[in-house]
């Protein structure tokens, strides 16, 4: 069973519907007076992106990119675009949805896109932010949740591509990535 890979529940299910709630609202205030383009990044950001549009109460419209970060749980500082966005952006207001900020280089490099292409405002919501591996200068505008410098899964987050169906974001046992 994908529960027994678990060390410890980090963030319950009930608390980053709550915290959706939260952001969903902020979100809906912030961009009242626009027809934001919310641009998922594939994969990790699946759950939370279906979670989080659920409690925005303006119009948006959805696309989707893949970008390539990670491989194990070792960054590699260099970011291909595996999917690019099917629409033009040119003078939207793009909010990129992400799963994790951790070194902080995909969303770096995805935001100079972004602009590149012609946006007039790029926005991050991100489920996790993990401050303490940041290593360029680039925070989120919303953050679902600060957590410790742990390797999560779950609710998106993967270990070689296993555990995103999880529910909740946890803690891998150790013994599942030695
Ligand atoms: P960054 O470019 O270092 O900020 O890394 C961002 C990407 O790395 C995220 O979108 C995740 O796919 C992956 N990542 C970073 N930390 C974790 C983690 O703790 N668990 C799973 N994936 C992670």
């Amino acid at each position: 069973m994908l529960m027994d890979d678990v060390k410890e529940v980090l963030i319950s299910q009930d608390e980053i519907t709550q915290r959706c709630k939260e952001l969903g609202e902020e979100i809906s205030r912030d961009y009242k007076d626009t027809v934001p383009i919310i641009v998922g990044l594939l994969k990790g950001s699946v759950p939370f992106m279906a979670e989080l549009i659920k409690y925005i109460t303006i119009d948006v419209e959805l696309e989707f990119m893949a970008v390539s970060s990670y491989s194990g749980t070792e960054s590699m500082g260099d970011v291909r675009i595996l999917k690019d966005l099917d629409r033009s952006i040119k003078d939207r207001d793009v909010l990129v949805v992400e799963d994790i900020v951790d070194t902080g280089n995909t969303l770096l490099k995805v935001k100079d896109l972004l602009y590149s292409k012609g946006a007039s405002s790029v926005e991050v919501v991100s489920l996790l932010d993990k401050p303490s591996r940041r290593t360029v200068e680039i925070e989120a505008k919303y953050v679902g949740f600060t957590i410790p410098n742990e390797f999560v899964i779950g609710f998106g987050l993967d270990f070689n591509q296993k555990y995103r169906n999880l529910p909740f974001v946890g803690i891998l046992k150790e013994e599942c990535y030695r």
